[in-house]
């Protein structure tokens, strides 16, 4: 019997080792961790359960019956972060390069079915050469397998990819269809042609950090939801975000222990707004203020920032926040900031997290760029988003309202279950003078006039109370009491149950 262990010992540290201590180093001069210390430091300590480490691939062309590794370039299983379970797969760049052969796709859809079966998440750590050029046609059916399980997992339970080392061709789109993919500075890059092929056909000639890093992907294309300085600092990033997500789209976010009073008052929020209605101020001001214990998981930082997304606590339960940002471009909704918004509405509506938006926005950014680019079906994205979300939806005004984007973020009319406003508020359908120089062309030369008739539109409209009066704002609020508010908000919400009409799925304009 001792010998029959021995020898499973034996295989299991053959299979430990990956590629040998020679491509280990090599992965370690890169700034690189190996397959099995991410995994390590993704899950809870000793709670990583391995499938599938014998796992070996059976493809006997181009000499690969002498190469038969031992797990064959994946390492899979499932394990715990902060004790709840989560599915992984982590590509091992040290063996045959991480490759995707019919074996390793049968590793990864093995977990992702299990995932699917249990109610897990499923994290992807992503450090491979693509499909395994040997195995041909089979690699190409492995990667498709693994795309249709990505298609039918959305919505169903949370799909993460983080991003450690080459991931090109089409191997990208297993990442693309996944809820948030996060990368690693320098280490890490995604293209679907790479630099080579880029110079072959259009003469560009760019470095494959430049065309697919982590810094192209965060602040220009936005595939990525962000960057991080290495593989401890992603992974630890990534528990974080675990924290925040419900298992899967049956059960409610997880409930912490929180220590901030939801009673508490912030009387530095009633002097946020500056006088001049023009004047820019921080919006995550507000969103930290009322969060519990001021923490606040940001997506998508680096990209379009004149709106904020991300993730807070209130009363230790998730809430995804969507605020306008009157730091950037004043606020203004435009292409990608809708796209961006909508994309993280639709995630909270799928796994059930209510929504908290602020509102000071101007309107939608004017110009032939945004109108050829097609902003009228991307402003749509995030007014479809808000209307079709279920979950519970508070709203807070804090300054202007205007046009088409007061609808658009989460109006009562959008169904928004709580529409709140502050006494500096501003709900129109444009800024007074804007509005005053529609109204009273002929008079545009008399300059008294003109200030008059703008004083006379701000007194009747540069308010909340219009809208306050036909019920579109349920309640003006102080500034300092937001975070009560809210929290009293949510927590009557927190039964709401909205049927929408029959329907195979909705045909969001793309
Ligand atoms: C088989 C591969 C491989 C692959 C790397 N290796 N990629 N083996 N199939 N796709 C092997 C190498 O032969 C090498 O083996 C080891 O992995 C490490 O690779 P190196 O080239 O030494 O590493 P590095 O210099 O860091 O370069 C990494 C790389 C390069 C840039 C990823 O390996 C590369 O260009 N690989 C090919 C990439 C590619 O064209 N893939 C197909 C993409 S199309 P030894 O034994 O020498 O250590 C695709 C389509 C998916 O993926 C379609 C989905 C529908």
């Amino acid at each position: 019997m001792k010998d029959i262990l021995n020898e499973l010992e034996r295989r299991r540290d053959i299979a430990r080792q990956g590629g040998g201590e020679k491509r280990v180093a090599g992965q370690h001069h890169k700034g690189k961790l190996t397959a099995r210390e991410r995994i390590d430091l993704l899950l809870d300590e000793g709670s990583f359960e391995e499938f599938d480490m014998f796992m070996a691939h059976r493809c006997t062309d181009f000499g690969m019956e002498e190469n038969r590794p031992y797990g064959d370039g994946v390492i899979t299983g499932w394990g715990t972060v902060n004790g709840r379970q989560v599915y992984v797969f982590s590509q091992d760049f040290t063996v045959l390069g991480g490759s995707v052969s019919a074996t390793h796709a049968q590793k990864i859809c093995k977990i992702m079915d299990m995932a699917m079966q249990n109610g897990a998440p499923v994290i992807g750590i992503n450090d491979s050469g693509g499909a395994r050029i040997q195995e041909g046609v089979d690699s190409l059916a492995g990667y498709g397998e693994v795309f249709q399980r990505n298609i039918e997992a959305s919505g169903v339970v949370p799909q993460i990819s983080v991003i450690m080392g080459p991931c090109a061709g089409g191997a990208v789109y297993s990442p693309a269809m996944t809820d948030f993919i996060f990368m690693v500075r320098d280490s890490s890059y995604m293209f679907v042609t790479g630099p080579d092929v880029v110079k072959t056909v259009t003469n560009e000639v760019v470095t494959a950090e430049e065309l697919g890093g982590a810094s192209t992907h965060t602040k220009k294309s936005s595939v990525a939801d962000g960057a991080f300085e290495n593989d401890v600092e992603a992974l630890y990033e990534v528990r974080r975000l675990v924290d925040f997500l419900p298992l899967n789209n049956r059960q409610a976010p997880p409930v912490r222990p929180f220590f901030d009073d939801p009673e508490r008052v912030d009387a530095s929020l009633d002097t946020l707004i500056p006088d001049n209605p023009n004047q820019p101020y921080d919006m995550k001001e507000l969103i930290l203020k009322v969060a519990d214990e001021g923490d606040f998981y940001e997506i998508q930082e680096e990209f379009a920032k004149n709106i904020i997304t991300g993730f807070i606590r209130l009363e230790g339960r998730s809430v995804g926040v969507v605020a306008n940002q009157p730091m950037v471009l004043a606020g203004v909704l435009d292409i990608d900031s809708a796209r961006k918004a909508a994309r993280f509405v639709r995630f909270c509506d799928c796994f059930d997290i209510p929504i908290l938006t602020f509102v000071d926005v101007p309107g939608f950014l004017p110009g032939t760029k945004q109108e050829y680019d097609g902003v009228i079906k991307h402003g749509a994205k995030l007014l479809f988003a808000y209307g079709e979300a279920t979950v519970p939806k508070v709203t807070v005004i804090t300054r202007k309202a205007y046009g088409g984007a007061y609808v658009v973020m989460s109006s009562k009319h959008l169904r928004g279950d709580i529409n709140y406003a502050w006494p500096t508020s501003e709900i129109a359908v444009m800024g007074a003078k804007g509005a005053t120089e529609i109204l009273y062309r002929s008079e545009l030369g008399d300059a008294d006039k003109i200030a008059r008739r703008t004083k006379d539109y701000e007194d009747r409209f540069a308010n909340p109370f219009v809208a306050a009066e036909r019920g579109f704002i349920d309640e003006v609020i102080q500034p300092r009491s937001t975070r009560r508010r809210v929290c009293r908000a949510f927590a009557a919400l927190r039964n709401k149950k909205r049927p929408m009409p029959w329907k195979k799925h909705d045909n969001i304009p793309l």
